[in-house]
């Protein structure tokens, strides 16, 4: 759980919502954690909760049981303020639909994150370009992300959520709306970035294949996490 060497951990998180006199438990309590480096998979059907767990781990939402660790600190017992400064320090997510501010350009974009973390910007800049020289986007570094094509959009999400060198990137069907060919590009340059940068990985996807090139499969089932292979 808890332990050494893990850098994102829950204990009996569950998760219920109340839509009026409904209760529907959409996670089961779960125990659960990742290690530094280590890549593990969820696959499950539709509403099985995989997003919702996401959510969860990164700090996105409040369980309505048990606990999150990021790297050993509790996210329930930290300010709003707290919590989202270990988030920006610690985790990077990525998104089917890529979460990006339109209106602005993929360089700044990819800024982004530093600039929170109160980096200097020209350092921020440096930083970025050289991730973005990584997945072949200085050229489009000046380009608004309206002008992109979405296997673009999703290596600028890639390079984001990875420049400020987090612990564990969370990516919740990265390429669930690319085509299969855009959509191997785009999971090569994710793991070859996580292998050069040591990233551990928490990916949701429904590409078998994909999920089979992790360390570990979960399969999430009616709010509950199975081991498929380990
Ligand atoms: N804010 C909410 N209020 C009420 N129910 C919700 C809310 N968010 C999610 N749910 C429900 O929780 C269940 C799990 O949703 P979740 O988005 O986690 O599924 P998922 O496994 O990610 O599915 P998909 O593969 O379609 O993305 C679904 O039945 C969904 O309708
Ligand atoms: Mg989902």
């Amino acid at each position: 759980m808890n332990n050494e060497k893990s850098v994102l951990s829950c204990k009996n998180l569950s998760k219920t919502f109340h839509d009026g006199s409904l209760y529907v438990e959409v996670l089961k309590p779960i125990n659960f954690s990742i290690q530094s480096r280590e890549r593990i998979a969820i696959v499950g059907p539709s509403g099985a909760g995989k997003s919702t767990l996401l959510h969860l781990l990164g700090g996105l939402d409040q369980p309505s049981t048990g606990q999150v660790f990021l790297a050993k600190q509790n996210l329930a017992t930290l300010s709003e303020i707290k919590r989202s400064h270990l988030r920006n320090r610690y985790l990077g997510f990525i998104y089917q639909f890529h979460h990006l501010l339109p209106e602005f350009t993929v360089l700044e974009n990819t800024c982004i994150p530093l600039l929170l973390a109160n980096i200097n910007p020209k350092i921020a800049e440096k930083k970025a370009l050289s991730l973005l020289k990584k997945v072949g986007l200085i050229p489009r570094q000046h380009h608004k992300l309206g002008e992109l094509s979405g296997g673009e959009r999703q290596r600028t999400a890639i390079v984001r959520a990875l420049v400020n060198d987090p612990l564990c990137i969370l990516a919740d069907e990265p390429t669930g709306n690319l085509d299969s060919h855009t959509a191997e590009q785009v999971y090569q340059t994710l793991l070859e970035l996580n292998d050069e940068f040591n990233t551990s990985l928490i990916i949701v996807t429904h590409d078998r294949r994909l999920a089979s090139r992790m360390d570990r499969v979960l399969q999430m089932e009616d709010g509950k996490l199975v081991t498929i292979t380990d």
